[in-house]
């Protein structure tokens, strides 16, 4: 095969249709389980000002600092108040959404979702993308341990239906309010102090930018000078306390398990209180499959009036990594019912109208309208694994006729042309038609 001149940019791959029979069922588990709890479906612009992630995800987050996807057009190449960036997450864009469009007067909470492809300009590796899928679900407007669980209980049940669910593990923590973690990050500051040159070089400079981070280093010696630091829950105020007793309380009652982790902190500037991520059991916090949390504060950061936010967001490509591991094969409809194949000018004619109808009646059909021989159409069946052909020669035209052959069994014989949908139809079996039409979905 001769080596492609062009490729997908690094970082990025393309879906291809084996793949796509994934992303569809994870999509179906993701809006089915959204419906029955009443989440609508939210599209925000794929790019927006930058200030919006900036303000939300915080400037000395890696998100922020190292990964945007800046927007440049000719236009806006002078002009700062215009500079955008690529989605690298949906929650700032639904949150800013919310403010613009008034929801604040809806019923209480508004529970959104979104599907769709975001954007970080991370280092490629196993996992690891630069454009990558999330589904992303959002319950703004109330805040009560309730809601929590629910949310938390509803991505448990997303999990078990594509079948990963005891390959994960749930961890949880409080991360407290921003007055909280403030007296505790200058704690941690203080405790560092003559002690930075034990830290390996990214974490001084964490230390120096957004010290909560340090909690969650892959780092040992990072790892073994924490031992003897102070904990984020001794600065937890006792409301915060209460409020996680609460909701784990609420989660044992649903039978949700979960993992307390004192360290786990999240990478977001907007989060307070109950934090949480799904976890590979083996791999651990690395390529988390998914993580959310609650962000009083996010409303406020974008100029809004303080309204309590909660959500979560799944990496679909490390949700669909791990059904393959799990060896969960995804359904799929796109088996080939019938192969058309015909030979001679009358028979091609008459056959476009054969496939049109058996398509319209919901037989999954393909047809063969080049030129090639009878022989190589038939191999083609064979490939695309038909269940039955229809057969239509120079021959059959003359006598009104047509050859229907079961693939499997290795059988064929002749019907009355006017006869194949009929038949066709009947040894399918009338449950077995794809006949889903728009009409169906609007409800006509
Ligand atoms: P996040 O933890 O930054 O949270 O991302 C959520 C998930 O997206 C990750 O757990 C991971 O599965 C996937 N992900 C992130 N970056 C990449 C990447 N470069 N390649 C592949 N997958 C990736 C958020 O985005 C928050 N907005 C979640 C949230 C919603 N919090 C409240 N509401």
């Amino acid at each position: 095969m001769a080596e492609a001149q062009f490729r997908t940019p690094k970082g990025t791959h393309d879906i291809l249709p084996d793949d796509h029979t994934y992303m569809t069922y994870l999509k179906k588990a993701v809006r089915h389980r959204c419906r029955q709890a009443g989440f609508k479906r939210i599209e925000t612009p794929i790019f927006e000002k930058k200030d919006i992630f900036e303000r939300t995800i915080g400037e000395h987050t890696d998100i922020v600092e190292k990964e945007l996807f800046l927007v440049k057009s000719h236009h806006n190449k002078n002009d700062d108040d215009d500079d955008f960036a690529l989605r690298p997450e949906f929650t700032a864009s639904i949150c800013r959404s919310y403010i613009e469009h008034g929801m604040q007067q809806l019923p209480q909470p508004v529970e959104l979702y979104a599907i769709g492809p975001c954007f970080r300009h991370d280092r490629p590796q196993k996992g690891r993308y630069r454009q990558f899928n999330q589904f992303s679900l959002e319950v703004i407007g109330l805040s009560d341990p309730s809601l929590d669980a629910q949310l938390i209980h509803m991505l448990n049940k997303i999990f078990e239906d594509v079948r990963i669910r005891d390959r994960l593990t749930m961890q949880i923590n409080n991360v407290g309010t921003a007055e909280n973690r403030e007296e505790y990050t200058s704690a941690l500051k203080d405790f560092f102090i003559g002690k930075e040159r034990n830290l390996p070089e990214l974490d001084r400079k964490r230390l120096k930018t957004n010290p909560l981070r340090l909690l969650d280093s892959k780092e040992e010696d990072t790892q073994i000078l924490l031992k003897s630091a102070p904990t984020l829950d001794q600065f937890i105020g006792e409301e915060s306390k209460e409020y996680h007793n609460i909701l784990l309380e609420f989660l044992d009652e649903l039978g949700a398990e979960y993992v307390q982790n004192p360290n786990l902190v999240r990478g977001l500037d907007y989060y307070n209180q109950t934090v949480f991520e799904y976890w590979d059991i083996e791999t651990k916090g690395k390529n988390a499959v998914g993580g959310g949390g609650r962000y009083d504060p996010l409303m406020e950061m974008l100029g809004g009036q303080p309204t309590p936010g909660l959500g979560f967001a799944g990496g679909m490509e490390r949700i669909i990594w791990q059904m393959k591991q799990a060896g969960v094969q995804a359904p799929n409809k796109d088996h080939v019912d019938v192969f058309v194949a015909q030979l001679g000018p009358d028979a091609k004619k008459m056959c476009l109208a054969l496939i049109s109808e058996l398509r319209d009646k919901g037989v999954h059909t393909l047809g063969a309208l080049g030129e090639a021989s009878l022989k190589s159409q038939m191999r083609l069946a064979d490939k695309f694994k038909a269940r039955y052909s229809l057969i239509l020669g120079q021959m059959e035209v003359k006598e009104g006729v047509i050859i229907l052959r079961d693939m499997e069994a290795g059988k064929q014989k002749k019907i009355p042309f006017d006869k194949a949908v009929p038949e066709i139809i009947k040894l399918l079996g009338p449950d077995k038609l794809d006949t889903y039409t728009l009409r169906d979905h609007m409800g006509e």
